[in-house]
């Protein structure tokens, strides 16, 4: 186990996670012992085919889903063991999560959209100015007053990467973030993405069937069936 601070400490450690679930009378075997490590800056794309896992192992990542056994280090904190409150509080602060179908809500504009993360916590003078400063990030600030329908759908993912990183956090997950677009919408969220990383040092880990997606990563690693398959090829 490294120091807390020792400055190569990976910022995201999975250390054998296994996810499995009930069904009837057997057991699923949904992630089967996945370890991995993302340094603080590194962008990282998990392919493999529909239903290997990518999914499962994002969303436990980023604190939304429990491992059935295995430990998730986020900058050196286990978030295995943290109870629903301070879990509740590490995705707001430490994580900001972009799903393929943007997740935005409807009723809302872009800017109370972006800006909605900072009022689950403190932060809420300054959330208009800080949600302006982020559409104007992506590109966007003549849509703030713009619903979700009133955006095409590239314009809606930028919606929901400035949203993800309302408040700020240092690693930025996304679940096949171009799955929904075209393109030439594709290709400006990547540049965006390359953009933000650049400009914010953000950690990046990225599900992708998309190979152009997965060309823009640091490295990239190959989900079969809940297990990684070894550089080289065999499972
Ligand atoms: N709540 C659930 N109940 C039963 N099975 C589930 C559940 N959630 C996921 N699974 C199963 O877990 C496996 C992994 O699913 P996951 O969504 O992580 O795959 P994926 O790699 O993201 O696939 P895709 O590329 O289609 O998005 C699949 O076989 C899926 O059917
Ligand atoms: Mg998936």
């Amino acid at each position: 186990m490294s120091a807390p601070n020792d400055p190569h400490r990976p910022f995201v450690e999975a250390r054998d996670i296994w996810r499995t679930l009930p069904l009837g009378d057997k057991v699923i075997e949904i992630l089967r012992g996945i370890s991995l490590s993302v340094a603080a800056g590194e962008a990282v794309a998990l392919t493999g085919p529909s239903g290997s896992g990518k999914s499962t192992l994002l969303g436990i990542i980023a604190g939304l889903d429990s491992p059935s056994s295995g430990q998730i280090l986020i900058d050196g904190t286990d978030i295995t063991q943290m109870g629903e409150g301070q879990l509740a509080r590490l995705r707001n602060q430490k994580v900001g999560v972009v799903f393929q179908s943007f997740n935005l809500i409807p009723t809302l504009t872009a800017l109370e959209n972006v800006a909605l993360p900072l009022y689950v916590h403190r932060e809420r003078r300054h959330a208009t100015q800080r949600a302006r400063e982020l559409l104007a990030r992506v590109g966007l600030s003549d849509r703030s007053d713009h619903r979700p329908n009133q955006l095409s759908g590239g314009q809606q993912q930028r919606v929901a990467i400035a949203r993800a990183l309302a408040t700020a956090p240092a690693l930025v997950v996304a679940d096949e973030p171009t799955g929904n677009l075209d393109s030439h919408s594709s290709a400006q969220i990547l540049d965006l993405f390359d953009r933000l990383r650049h400009d914010l040092a953000l950690t990046l880990i990225v599900a992708t069937h998309d190979p152009r997606v997965a060309a823009r990563a640091d490295r990239v690693h190959q989900l079969v069936d809940g297990r990684f398959v070894a550089a080289g090829g065999s499972v």
